[in-house]
């Protein structure tokens, strides 16, 4: 089969992307399909109508590429694509209307507040602690923890509000304590649960993307209540937005309320595909090796 996978662009996440999309077209190849990999940019139309590929693996992460702009491409191309399509993408890559989509499916998440980085400068959103986040980046790119006594990640205060100026919509969210699950969802079947223990205590993008930084226990060691939460409200999650292919559902758990202290975060509808990525880590978990899990998901792109 001829598969384009696309990779790369411009989004704040194109390095993971390149390592993505590199990983996904060498175990493709390693398969014997014939691969053409691209590196979007604004020229991906002339390219793809180049390649004219049977499928194309979408291996992009962030805005653009998880965000339904490349996915409404694809579809006025005619072209068949891997992943959500374009309304769930619209809706996945903003945090805010994934709550607003999932909450009256009684899917438990933080109440958000959308900010602007100017509002900042008059004070805290929410009580401290809460959580800062651009409303549509991805690898935690942007997030800080702000605490009473300092912060995580970016530095804010009435001078510092600078790093998130880049960014027009903010999310501030409660502070969950307690622990960071993650669970995946192949095929519409929710694979297992993670935990992440990452050393500094913040799981950001350095601890998700350098080697050791960070413990993946999976299946996760916590109460078989908690693990039947999270697997149920993944797949719930993935099938109210409508979600293809795969997707992964990010949560906190407050470990001292119990299941009431399970909140899912965020749905990745363009989950990672590194070598430390955790849906390639969930498939080998169900005995799925990369190559295998990579040609899934180009299956059930056909289907
Ligand atoms: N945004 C990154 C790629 C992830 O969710 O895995
Ligand atoms: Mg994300």
């Amino acid at each position: 089969m001829h598969i384009a996978v696309l990779m790369g662009g411009w989004s704040s996440e194109r390095e993971v992307s390149l390592m993505s999309g590199n990983g996904v077209a060498d175990a493709l190849e390693s398969r014997g399909h014939r691969v053409t990999r691209i590196d979007m940019g604004h020229d991906v139309a002339e390219k793809l109508a180049a390649a004219a590929p049977d499928v194309v693996f979408n291996a992009l992460h962030g805005t653009p590429g998880e965000d339904g702009t490349i996915q409404g491409l694809l579809d006025l191309m005619g072209l068949t694509y891997t992943h959500s399509g374009l309304a769930t993408s619209v809706i996945a890559i903003d945090k805010q209307l994934t709550k607003m989509v999932l909450a009256p499916h009684g899917v438990r998440m933080p109440g958000g507040h959308v900010v602007t980085s100017e509002s900042l400068y008059l004070g805290d959103p929410l009580p401290r602690p809460y959580v800062l986040k651009p409303i549509n980046e991805g690898s935690s790119v942007g997030v800080a923890i702000v605490t009473a006594g300092g912060n995580y990640g970016d530095p804010i205060g009435r001078d510092t509000v600078g790093p998130w100026n880049a960014f027009e919509s903010l999310l501030a969210e409660p502070f969950i304590r307690g622990r960071e699950l993650t669970t995946a969802v192949l095929d519409d079947r929710a694979l297992a649960v993670t935990e992440l223990k990452p050393k500094s205590g913040f799981y950001d993008y350095e601890s998700k993307y350098t080697d050791g930084l960070t413990e993946h226990v999976c299946p996760a060691n916590i109460p078989e209540e908690i693990a039947a939460a999270c697997l149920d409200m993944a797949l719930k999650a993935h099938r109210v937005l409508g979600c293809k292919g795969t997707s992964r559902a990010d949560f906190r758990w407050d470990d001292e309320r119990g299941v009431d202290g399970l909140y899912l975060l965020e749905v990745n509808t363009q989950p990672g595909m590194t070598p430390l990525s955790l849906v390639p880590e969930q498939a080998r978990f169900i005995g799925m090796d990369y190559a295998s899990l990579c040609e899934a998901i180009v299956r059930e792109a056909l289907a």
